[in-house]
Parts: structure tokens; C-alpha cells; sequence
């Protein structure tokens, strides 16, 4: 398995200009232009908020910022473009929903550890919902890499959502809770059929909870390696106030820092409580 050292995150927050925004369904796609941070690698994340219209809801919410996967990094004499994608669940993705090109975002990072790719083995990429986003990411950074053949699998909850993945003209297998389009069911039924042919395989996955435990659990009983991108509450993002512990085999871990993709084989469930989704 190949470690690469993450890429550092600039001390604070910066200003970054939104330079596009594209509408999928229920999922908004962002593209912001970073001069001020390296590139980052697929499964590390960003906290966001806007200089202007954070914070003054009913309750004061969104106070804090909010942890978002970016989905695309492109590398431009310009700085890098930035793509984050994201529903609005709540006041802070409900503001971010407001943003238009033009609008500032005032972001920090890249935090966190991505995915640690293993040469050797076939890359699996699993995506639920909006865990689409560092699953995009992945592929880019793989189909850089000469000769790598990847398989990916995608679960949506509809057509409509699904349409998120059309942004990125990413080449998948699909399944639809509803069956509007692909599989009828859960993307873990793809899953499944493909690992008990190619144990081969290396999984890497990002989507709700429920989903994650599910990979996880089918890929302990094939003897795959699972590596899981993980969710929990993240109040600063950068190892300080342990608001994103989450329980591992070897103790609690700040899941900002040492996650948040965690390997399947350091967990007894990847069902975290409080998680966001
Ligand atoms: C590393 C990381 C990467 C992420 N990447 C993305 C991304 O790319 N795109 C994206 O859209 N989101 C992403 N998220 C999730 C996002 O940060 C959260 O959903 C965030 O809480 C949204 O903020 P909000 O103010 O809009 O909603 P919140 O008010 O925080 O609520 C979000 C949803 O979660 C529920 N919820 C909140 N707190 C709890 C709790 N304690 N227990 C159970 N349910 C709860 C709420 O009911 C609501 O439905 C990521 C999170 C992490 C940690
Ligand atoms: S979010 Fe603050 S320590 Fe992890």
C-alpha cells in the first residue's frame, strides 16, 4: 500500500471565488478557485463557510463551519479549482445552496488523511448519495495513474440523484433504491456480486453510515481491504477540539486527523453515532 505524506493545509482561513456552479438533482456542484493552498489528495477535506451570510439563523446557526470532501481539483496556472458538491440538510449546506458565482467562501485546509492507494490490488470505489464527492475525486486521481483499471459502483436514492454523477462523467455501475434507473436496490447488491468474483479487489468507500457498515462487513468476510471514508461532527477540523472522535479498535481517534478515512480492519462498526448523515 502506498502512503503518501498529505499535503499540508495554510495556516487560517483564505478567500476563495466561486468561478462556477452547476445544479444536479437535489445536489449543488461548486467550483472555487484556491491561490493559496497545495493540491490535495482524493479523500482529504475542506471546512467552509461564507464571509458574509455564516452565523444569524433562528438559533444563531451556522456558527461553525461546515467539512465538505472536495470532488474535483484541478491544477491551473491560476491556482487550483476547487469542485465541492453538497445538498442542503441543514443551515450551513442551506447557505452554501445561496452561493452564486462570484460569491466568496472563506475555506480551510486540505485536512485529513485520503485514500492510501494499494498498487497491487484492483481498485474498487463504492459511492452513496453524497459521498459521490471523494469517490470523484479517487477516480481522477487514479485514471492519472497509467494503467490502473478501476470499477465503480454508485447508489442513489433516484435518477435524480444520480444525475450528480453525469457532472463528472464518471463511469460507473448504478443502483436506485427506487429503481429508476440501474440496479433496483442497494449499491452494496453490485458490490457483493463483484467481490465474490474478484476478491482480488481493494474497496474504497464513502456514503452514509449504514452503507460503509455494510462494505465493511461484506469485505471482513471476503478477506477484502476496506478503506472508509468516514463522517462525524467536525467543529474546527484540525486536531483541536476532539468534537470528531470516533471509537476504533485501538481506542478513540480524532477522526479529522487520523481520518477521516479510516481502514475497515480498525473498526468493529463503521456505524457512528451522531454521525451527520
Ligand atoms: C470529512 C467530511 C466530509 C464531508 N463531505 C461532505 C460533502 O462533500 N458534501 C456534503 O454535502 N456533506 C459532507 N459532509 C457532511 C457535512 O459536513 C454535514 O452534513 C454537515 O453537518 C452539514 O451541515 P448543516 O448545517 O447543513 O446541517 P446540520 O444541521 O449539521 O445537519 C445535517 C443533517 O444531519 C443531521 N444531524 C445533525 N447532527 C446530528 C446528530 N448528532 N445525529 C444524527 N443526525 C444529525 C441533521 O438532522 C441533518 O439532517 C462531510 C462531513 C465530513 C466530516
Ligand atoms: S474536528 Fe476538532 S478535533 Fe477533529
Amino acid at each position: 500500500m502506498s502512503v503518501v505524506a498529505r499535503p499540508q493545509a495554510p495556516f487560517g482561513r483564505r478567500i476563495v471565488h466561486v468561478t462556477d456552479r452547476r445544479v444536479a438533482g437535489p445536489y449543488v456542484a461548486l467550483t472555487a478557485r484556491d491561490r493559496g493552498g497545495p493540491a490535495p489528495l482524493a479523500g482529504q477535506f475542506y471546512m467552509l463557510m461564507t464571509p458574509t451570510t455564516w452565523g444569524g439563523g433562528a438559533d444563531g446557526r451556522p456558527y461553525l463551519p461546515r467539512a465538505l470532501s472536495f470532488a474535483r481539483a484541478v491544477s491551473t496556472a491560476d491556482g487550483i479549482a476547487l469542485d465541492f458538491l453538497f445538498e442542503g440538510v441543514g443551515p450551513g449546506t442551506d447557505r452554501l445552496m445561496e452561493v452564486g458565482v462570484g460569491d466568496e467562501l472563506l475555506i480551510a485546509g486540505p485536512f485529513g488523511n485520503g485514500f492510501a492507494l494499494d498498487g497491487e490490488r484492483w481498485p474498487v470505489l463504492v459511492a452513496g448519495g453524497i459521498g459521490l464527492a471523494p469517490i470523484v475525486a479517487l477516480e481522477d486521481e487514479l485514471r492519472e495513474l497509467d494503467g490502473v483499471r478501476a470499477t465503480t459502483f454508485v447508489g442513489m436514492r433516484s435518477i435524480d440523484h444520480a444525475s450528480a454523477a453525469g457532472l463528472y462523467e464518471l463511469e460507473h455501475e448504478l443502483a436506485t433504491e427506487d429503481g429508476s434507473a440501474g440496479h433496483q436496490g442497494y449499491v452494496t447488491d453490485l458490490v457483493k456480486a463483484h467481490l465474490e468474483e474478484h476478491a482480488e479487489s481493494t474497496v474504497y468507500a464513502c456514503g452514509p453510515a449504514a452503507m460503509l457498515e455494510a462494505v465493511r462487513v461484506l469485505c471482513a468476510e471476503l478477506g477484502v481491504p476496506s478503506q472508509l471514508a468516514m463522517e462525524s461532527g467536525m467543529a474546527c477540523g484540525f486536531g483541536a477540539c476532539y468534537g470528531c472522535v470516533v471509537p476504533t479498535k485501538d481506542g478513540f481517534t480524532r477522526l479529522c486527523v487520523d481520518g477521516p478515512v479510516l481502514d475497515g480492519s480498525q473498526l468493529d462498526t463503521a456505524l457512528i453515532s451522531g454521525a451527520p448523515h
